[in-house]
């Protein structure tokens, strides 16, 4: 198979204007470690393949998960979801976009400093706990650090209404989209017809959000037989992480499948239930677990703001620890900034009381398996070690789930709907898209970033065109296709 690698470029990022997160250096240092990794894990890049036919795509030995009866996994509904996740017209401040806190580069998570909640911005304001990760949230039986919500669906109506995230109102998000001609055919892609409702966007983006995936990173290597996938460190790290025996580390009792123990490569690191661990109490005045009070609004109840039950006051949801190494900071409230520190924190038995700032008060509710482990220094390292070794840079790094840019383009005079799609699919060159309202003769150029036409070809398109730029340099450039009835310009970045 010819391979290229090709990216959407920010040609266009103008015309939709986004906020800057102040950490734009982390993609960059996330880069820097991504080749690093990548230097050490050949195989790691090998994306799985998508297609517009396919948008899920499951790692070997890994079952389908469950999809609501009434929201089919479709590639049209993947697409849309695709564009509404990153769009910033479902907000009420017109800024902001699912992609606003749940960033790609960190897994659908946000990344800031210990304690700060920095790196996400919702409508407004900061969101009170830390954005959680988004790969394998399709396997998760509850969502949110408390539970308070069941499904992906019910999550995005919530998202686009509420106060602090997207807080779009209803009827101003779907005139803004219906003024995007884009998605009149998007939605009709999807859905049979061109009517924007609040369930249409939950069910595409829920859609996109089924079909992230991932179970590439050197432990799912190794789990299925490539023994080099992990070095001897992570490998102790491993084997202590799954041992519940005395001497173990016994992590795997909460981080691991529904229960189900053993190493198992569609291991998902959760078991979707609620502790309180002990090993995140903030201890900054002003914040700590409990039901808030008129005098301490800050307080975080937990488990118990669903429940009601004070015994379940500073009880969250194990949280998934795949591409934990990515983002952080750590526990609900982001209150510790290293794995290390964490593991340390474990192998403390959590702390047995915590500093409201004022008293020092036992902690509550800590669940008994928390106990000292006794673990040397250089056992805590390979601990460290092992979860770095959860870290899938084939899916932070695929293309299919970053932002495809802006869904429509007027340019001289045509409204350019954007219904390409074009997936990863590693090449020198060689560019496989889709594009169903192009048939017969379609003209095809490349335009580079100061206006110059690199390349140019007239092809005969039967919804589909494979166009090969292997003698045009590396660069961001436009793809204008154009036919007798079709127009589309699509950002495009060559990397030989
Ligand atoms: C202001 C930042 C912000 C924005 C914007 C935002 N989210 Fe979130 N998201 C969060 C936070 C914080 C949580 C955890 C909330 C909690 O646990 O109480 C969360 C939780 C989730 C979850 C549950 C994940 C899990 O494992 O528990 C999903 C799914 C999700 N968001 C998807 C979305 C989608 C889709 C959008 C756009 C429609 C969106 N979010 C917009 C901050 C944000
Ligand atoms: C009793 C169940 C339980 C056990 C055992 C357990 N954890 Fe956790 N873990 C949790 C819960 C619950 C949280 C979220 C805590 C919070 O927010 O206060 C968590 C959070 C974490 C986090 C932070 C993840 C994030 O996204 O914020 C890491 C890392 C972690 N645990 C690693 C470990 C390691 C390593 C071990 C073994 C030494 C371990 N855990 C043992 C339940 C457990």
């Amino acid at each position: 198979m010819p391979s290229f690698s090709v990216g959407l470029s920010r040609v266009f990022s103008s015309i939709r204007s986004r906020r800057v997160a102040p950490y734009l250096l982390l993609p960059v240092a996330l880069l820097a470690m991504v080749s690093f990794v990548a230097f050490r894990h050949p195989s790691a890049l090998s994306s799985p393949a998508h297609s517009l036919s396919n948008p899920l795509v499951l790692p070997a030995g890994w079952p389908a998960p469950p999809v609501p009866a009434d929201n089919p996994i479709t590639a049209e509904k993947f697409t849309l979801g695709r564009y509404l996740f990153y769009e910033t017209a479902l907000s009420g401040d017109g800024k902001t976009s699912c992609s606003s806190c749940h960033d790609v580069y960190v897994s659908f998570a946000s990344a800031g400093s210990a304690g700060s909640h920095s790196g996400a911005f919702g409508v407004q304001s900061k969101p009170a706990r830390m954005v959680p990760r988004l790969e394998n949230v399709a396997y998760d039986t509850v969502l949110t650090w408390d539970g308070h919500i069941q499904t992906l669906e019910d999550q995005v109506a919530i998202a686009v209404q509420k106060k602090g995230d997207l807080q779009g109102d209803t009827t101003v998000v779907f005139a803004n989209l219906a003024a995007i001609p884009a998605y009149g055919v998007m939605f009709t892609r999807a859905f049979g017809d061109p009517a924007i409702t609040l369930d249409r966007i939950a069910k595409a983006i829920a859609t996109f959000e089924r079909c992230f995936i991932s179970g590439n990173s050197p432990y799912d290597q190794y789990v299925s037989g490539n023994t080099s996938a992990m070095d001897s460190s992570s490998i102790r790290g491993m084997n202590l992480f799954f041992d519940t025996t005395k001497g173990g580390a016994k992590c795997a009792e909460c981080h691991n499948n529904l229960g189900n123990q053993g190493l198992t490569s569609a291991n998902i690191f959760t078991d979707n239930n609620y502790y309180r661990t002990g090993t995140f109490e903030p201890s900054q005045p002003g914040a700590g677990y409990g039901f808030p009070t008129p005098k301490d609004s800050n307080l975080d109840a937990g488990r118990a703001a669903v429940t009601g039950d004070s015994a379940d006051i500073g009880k969250f949801r194990t949280p998934s620890l795949r591409n934990v190494a990515i983002r952080g900071p750590y526990g609900a409230d982001g209150t510790v900034g290293s794995l290390l520190q964490i593991i340390e924190n474990y192998n403390a038995g959590g702390g047995t009381s915590f500093d409201s700032g004022i008293t020092t008060i036992r902690i509550s509710n800590q669940d008994p398996r928390i106990k000292p482990l006794g673990l040397t220094s250089a056992q805590m390292l390979d601990l460290e070690a092992f979860l770095n070794s959860l870290t899938d840079v084939s899916f932070i790094s695929n293309q299919a789930f970053r932002d495809p840019g802006a869904p429509s383009i007027v340019e001289d005079g045509y409204v350019i709907a954007n219904n390409l799609s074009l997936y990863p699919n590693p090449s020198t060159g060689v560019v496989n898209i889709e594009c169903p309202d192009f048939t017969g003769s379609t003209n095809a150029s490349l335009i580079s970033e100061n206006g110059a036409t690199v390349w140019r070809q007239t092809l005969n398109s039967d919804g589909k065109l494979r166009l090969d730029f292997s003698g045009v340099a590396n660069g961001s450039y436009r793809l204008v296709l154009h036919s007798s009835d079709a127009r589309q310009t699509i950002p495009i970045v060559l990397q030989h």
